[in-house]
């Protein structure tokens, strides 16, 4: 692995172009979740050490190639300002002819963070002139962004077909501790997944029906299935287009003998603020919303939780962020905390709102590992090569 920790790679006076992830939740302008942006600070130490010109590259959202106010990366760079107490500059512009004119004047040792890569519209196209375009701004690339080296875009993979690229520190421990793990891994596996990014994560639990013994889907991703399924899941979050792959996720749990765990009661209210009500899924009204599972799905799923020797986690239960919604996230993260503390199983979690929700009841330390990333960490384990990896290695 080309790693930034080789201490025959001279940096001084090089301008870097450092990928990080800081998609990190943000409420009413508040950062409400800080660890992403605490993983990458090693990587940034060592830079000023080695006294380079860092220029940190990052999104947050999906704005899809448009300015986007709520999607500024000004309060993360602020953040990590004042987490590292060093002053960071920030390039409120997008790509532009000045940019290299302004990442020019960096002095060694000193950071620029440019604003959402996302709000250009090549980024996510991995349009070839935009990688190109990124790469003049820099003499070496590194990637410390596990979390979002399974995206083929020009921040991501395009640009490291132009200048030398390298890995940093915590995408290098990421990966490190991946690998050892899925070497490791013990059947029966069980894998829990819910949480709101139901769209891609669909697909993905096609994939993983082959590899696990239990599937427990809860949050978002559950509405759908509930959905689809023939259950009233009222105004619920769901993807109303994949039907069909819902019956390819049902057929292929049969083929290949992967029982699916889908909640059997569930928490609904009539909005987002109110209190919470238990409800079997034929009680559910049309003007409810589901924002958690009910009592008996917690049940089922601790006895599943109890026959598995792996638990990996991705995505929450429901609404955790208020109280009301917050026990189903919170139950399953007792009770995996408790196997993993008596040795009964190897459990990982990852993901943005996952972390958030283990930080949020103190359980950081009640896990095998646990990972930043959402998706890559689904793709890593369907064992698929992640472009922004691959591309380094
Ligand atoms: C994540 O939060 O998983 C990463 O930042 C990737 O985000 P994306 O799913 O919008 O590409």
């Amino acid at each position: 692995m080309n790693n930034i920790s080789n201490q025959n790679l001279t940096l001084k006076g090089k301008k870097v172009l450092l990928r990080v992830d800081l998609n990190v939740p943000i409420k009413n302008g508040a950062i409400t979740e800080t660890s992403r942006i605490e993983k990458i600070i090693p990587t940034i130490k060592l830079l000023i050490e080695k006294e380079a010109k860092i220029i940190i590259l990052s999104h947050i959202g999906r704005p899809k190639g448009k300015i986007v106010k709520g999607m500024t990366l000004e309060p993360i760079s602020k953040k990590l300002s004042s987490l590292l107490n060093k002053e960071i500059l920030f390039n409120k512009n997008t790509i532009n002819e000045d940019t290299l004119l302004e990442v020019n004047k960096i002095e060694n040792g000193s950071i620029m963070m440019l604003e959402n890569i996302r709000f250009n519209e090549g980024e996510e196209l991995n349009d070839a002139e935009f990688s190109k375009k990124i790469s003049e701004l820099g003499d070496i690339y590194v990637n410390d962004a596990f979390s979002v080296s399974h995206r083929s875009h020009a921040s991501v993979e395009g640009i490291t077909k132009h200048i030398p690229s390298y890995f940093g520190l915590q995408i290098t421990e990421e990966i490190n501790a991946l690998k050892k793990i899925t070497s490791k891994i013990k059947k029966p596996i069980t894998l829990i997944i819910g949480g709101s990014k139901i769209s891609t994560k669909i697909k993905i639990i096609n994939n993983l029906i082959k590899k696990f013994n239990n599937i427990i889907i809860v949050g978002g991703m559950a509405n759908t299935m509930l959905h689809h399924t023939g259950s009233n899941i009222g105004k619920s979050v769901c993807e109303k287009d994949c039907g069909s792959l819902i019956k390819e996720i049902l057929e292929n749990s049969n083929k290949y003998n992967c029982k699916l765990i889908c909640p059997e009661d569930v928490v609904v209210s009539k909005n987002m603020e109110s209190n919470g009500e238990n409800k079997n899924l034929k009680e559910i009204d049309e003007d409810d919303m589901i924002l958690d599972i009910g009592t008996n799905t917690i049940s089922s799923i601790k006895k599943v939780i109890d026959s598995s020797n792996t638990v990996l986690w991705n995505g929450p239960a429901g609404y955790f962020e208020n109280p009301n919604f917050q026990n189903g996230t919170k139950q399953i993260l007792e009770i995996i905390s408790q196997r993993t503390k008596n040795n009964k199983i190897f459990s990982v979690a990852g993901g943005g709102e996952t972390v958030a929700a283990i930080n949020k009841f103190n359980k950081l330390n009640s896990f095998t590992f646990v990972s930043t990333a959402g998706g890559a960490f689904l793709e890593y384990l369907e064992g698929k090569n992640l472009p922004g990896i691959s591309a380094l290695d």
